[in-house]
């Protein structure tokens, strides 16, 4: 489903992939394992088209995505979700939920995954009720703050 092969990146002089090949069958979980610094993330960056690869070729179910751009290889359905909380902090938990339907082939059946969500995680159709304006209840962890993006936040 997903083929990289002979991948190179990295950023400006500096090279953190070289020659990186990996196959992923479809319902195949593959985790990538390494020491700090490796090069996971510039690997994951490559993939949602964030950095560009110097050489090899991305495969994703038989296209070749090499050199295409993070907004249309999402639209192929690689989507990268990135760590430390990088979410829209200005948006409320509805509404960068909402943001992971943003292509027009997810918003078709942006309820059902919605639902699902939910269901996963309750906790989070609870916030969505929320405007991230003034409404105590919905704080988040960073709730000692009175400014309203961080209400936004996900518990
Ligand atoms: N934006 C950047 N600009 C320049 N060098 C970077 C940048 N991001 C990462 N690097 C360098 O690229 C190499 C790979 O980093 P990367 O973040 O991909 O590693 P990682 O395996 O994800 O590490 P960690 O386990 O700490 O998340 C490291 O040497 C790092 O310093
Ligand atoms: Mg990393």
């Amino acid at each position: 489903m997903l083929e990289l092969h002979g991948i190179t990146s990295g950023y400006g002089a500096f090279t953190a992939l070289w020659d990186v090949s990996i196959r992923v069958e479809k319902g195949e979980a593959v985790a990538v394992v390494g020491p700090n610094g490796a090069g996971k993330t510039t690997l994951m960056r490559v993939i949602s088209g964030l950095l560009p690869a110097r050489s090899g070729q991305l495969v994703f179910e038989g296209r070749d995505l090499s050199g295409e751009k993070a907004y249309d290889v999402v639209a192929h359905g690689i989507a990268h979700v990135p760590e430390g909380r990088r979410i829209f902090p200005a948006l409320t938990v509805g509404e960068n939920l909402k943001m992971g339907a943003f292509i027009p082939a997810a918003r078709t059946h942006y309820r059902e995954s919605l639902e699902r969500v939910y269901t996963l995680f309750p906790a989070l159709a609870e916030s969505s009720r929320c405007s991230r304006w003034a409404v105590p209840s919905c704080r988040g962890p960073s709730s000692s703050s009175s400014t309203s993006h961080q209400w936004a936040w996900p518990p």
